[in-house]
């Protein structure tokens, strides 16, 4: 620094002036001992007869410090201030202890040689840093654009006197009178001429405060920049922003739990709410949630809700809770008979447009189904579905065209016969008959129902199995509102029937050797027949070989007695 000075004032004011301005600056730190180097650069160790240190008092007035003549101890004359503190170094240096602010003057060494006298002026500085930066008075929490002390930076017995700035997140703070404002005050010790700076930052925060960090620096101070220990606030603020929402899969439908959840910013974070449930009004703490169980369609409507203290912040929503009903008619099972007119009517009940799809028989239909004029063809299993977004519904009925208009009349047993079972353990006994309405059919036996068939065009079949122990005679009775019917049929124990049956069959194979008989008996005579009639016709014609055809004749004579012959025995058998 005063090099660069030196050098400007070489240049441009004359070197005699300069020199009186050139004075080497030597700084220490307060209350060490300071070396103040002699600057001899003019004289030979061996030249130099005397050296003597003293200092400017002011007013021109200098005060004698010390002498040291060659080979001899140095002798110390200082008084008042310097008393007890000099001494001389080996190298000259004039060696200063406890240094403090009023050392803060020039120096001068003198040097006595046999040929000249020089002086060596130096000034001394003496530098204190602070012990340390520290941030007091705290604020506990900073509320969101209010202009609140923030803290005090103190920094304490200095020399120079610090400037101190304030920093947050390492970016210097501008003070601007209003949302940051900085008092910066300085006190300077009487007694021992340090200064001591404060600087109190007064600061109005924002959302984004939320965990930045303050701090005070003394900038570039004379030994480097100190920095105190960082700082972080609470940065607190009332609710901006409330919302409801609805904790539910979308859309909500009936049957579904519901929960409804306040949110709402701030800090501290609001903690009870109130919720406004289509007009009633429930208060809620200690959490932001409310449920409601098993919505129907009538939980539909407008919810809201709000802060406890302050009711002006409120969110609201509207819910619709989806529903899907249908009714289809007909529904189960039904007859219809052919030509006749079948209504078709699907009735969908819902919070949304929904579609429909029908599907016959599982292959699907194009349209609804209509039935002006049914036909046998119409019969099957129709169903619907209907859907509206994530639900669904299904329906269907079951068709049955009866082919012919059964006639309405007193029922009539067409056929009352027996079978075995499959298995040949049991009889099963089948009663079929006609009439209209449907027939009550009933045994005078115990049984068990095998199989009822459906009652179409005016039949029906009923059929049960029995296992009697002794012939049986079992009788069908069939009736309706218009008359009864009534049949009756043998039944025997399993084994007499299985013995019959052989009977039967004995009877049988006797019956077929008897038709075997005729027709053999029937072929043998066609075949003399033919016979007969191709040897008319040759003896007509005459013949070159009559002993051979004679012979010929003979012979199928002979075969011909000889099968009426084998079929006679057969029909003795
Ligand atoms: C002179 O000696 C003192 C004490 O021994 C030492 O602190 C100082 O640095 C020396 N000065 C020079 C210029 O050598
Ligand atoms: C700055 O602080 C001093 C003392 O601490 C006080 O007297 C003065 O009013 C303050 N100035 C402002 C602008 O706050
Ligand atoms: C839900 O409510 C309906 C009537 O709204 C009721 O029929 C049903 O049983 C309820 N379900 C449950 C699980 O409580
Ligand atoms: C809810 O519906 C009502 C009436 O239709 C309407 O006035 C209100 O603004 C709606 N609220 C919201 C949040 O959409
Ligand atoms: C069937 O629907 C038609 C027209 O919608 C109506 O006139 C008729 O009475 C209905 N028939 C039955 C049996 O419901
Ligand atoms: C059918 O069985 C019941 C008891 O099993 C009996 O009381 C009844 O007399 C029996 N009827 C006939 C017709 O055998
Ligand atoms: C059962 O009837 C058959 C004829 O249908 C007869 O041959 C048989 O002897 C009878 N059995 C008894 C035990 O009456």
């Amino acid at each position: 620094m005063h090099l660069s000075a030196s050098c400007v004032c070489a240049l441009l004011i004359s070197a005699l002036f300069c020199q009186v301005t050139d004075l080497t600056t030597v700084s220490s730190l307060y209350g060490e001992t300071v070396a103040i180097p002699c600057k001899n650069d003019d004289f030979k160790p061996e030249d130099v007869v005397m050296t003597k240190w003293k200092y400017d008092k002011g007013e021109g007035l200098s005060g004698d410090l010390l002498v040291k003549k060659t080979n001899e101890d140095a002798k110390i004359s200082a008084t008042d201030e310097y008393e007890g503190r000099v001494s001389m170094a080996e190298n000259s240096s004039l060696l200063l202890s406890a240094a403090k602010l009023s050392d803060q003057r020039t120096f001068t060494c003198m040097i006595v040689a046999a040929s000249d006298i020089k002086e060596y002026p130096i000034n001394l500085e003496i530098l204190k840093v602070p012990a340390g930066l520290e941030i007091s008075d705290k604020a506990e929490e900073l509320e969101i654009g209010k202009l609140t002390k923030l803290g005090t930076c103190v920094a304490q017995d200095t020399n120079p006197a610090a400037n101190i700035t304030w920093l947050k997140n390492n970016k210097p703070l501008e003070a601007d009178g209003k949302r940051i404002v900085i008092n910066q005050s300085l006190d300077v010790d009487p007694a021992t001429g340090l200064s001591t700076t404060k600087s109190t930052l007064e600061y109005s925060a924002e959302k984004e405060d939320t965990d930045a960090q303050f701090t005070c620096s003394t900038g570039s101070f004379a030994t480097g920049e100190l920095v105190s220990p960082a700082v972080t606030l609470t940065v607190t603020y009332s609710t901006e922003n409330i919302a409801l929402q609805v904790n539910s899969q979308a859309p909500v439908v009936e049957g579904d739990n519901m929960t409804l959840k306040c949110v709402a910013d701030g800090n501290p974070a609001p903690t009870s709410f109130n919720f406004h449930l289509k007009g009633e009004l429930v208060k809620v703490e200690n959490a932001d949630i409310y449920t409601i169980v098993n919505v129907s369609r009538d939980t539909t409507g407008e919810y809201k809700c709000s802060l406890t203290d302050d009711p002006s912040m409120e969110a609201s929503k509207n819910i619709t809770v989806s529903y899907l009903d249908i009714n289809l008619s007909p529904s189960g099972s039904i007859v219809k008979r052919a030509g006749d007119l079948l209504n078709v009517t699907l009735q969908i009940d819902s919070s949304a447009k929904s579609k429909v799809s029908w599907t016959k028989d599982n292959a699907k239909l194009d349209k609804e189904p209509k039935f002006a004029k049914l036909a046998y063809s119409d019969s099957g299993f129709y169903e619907c579905e209907v859907t509206m977004g994530p639900l669904s519904r299904k329906a269907l009925f079951e068709l049955v065209v009866e082919e012919l208009r059964a006639v309405a009349g007193a029922p009539v047993i067409k056929k009352l016969h027996k079978q075995r079972t499959e298995d040949g353990k049991n009889q099963v006994l089948i009663c079929e008959a006609e009439g209209s309405p449907k027939p009550a059919v009933s045994w005078s036996i115990n049984g068990s129902l095998l199989t009822e068939s459906p009652f179409v065009n005016g039949r029906i079949t009923h059929k049960i199995t029995v296992a009697p122990s002794e012939n049986t005679t079992v009788s069908c009775t069939v009736s309706n509102e218009y008359g009864t019917d009534k049949d009756i049929i043998i039944v025997s124990p399993l084994i007499e029937d299985m013995k019959m049956d052989i009977q039967d069959d004995l009877e049988s194979d006797q019956t077929k050797l008897v038709v075997g008989v005729v027709v053999g008996l029937l072929v043998a005579a066609v075949v003399i027949g033919l016979a007969y009639w191709v040897y008319m016709k040759k003896s007509k014609q005459g013949s070159w070989k009559t002993g051979e055809k004679e012979d010929g004749s003979s012979e199928e004579e002979k075969k011909l007695e000889e099968k009426v012959e084998e079929n006679s025995q057969k029909a003795e058998v």
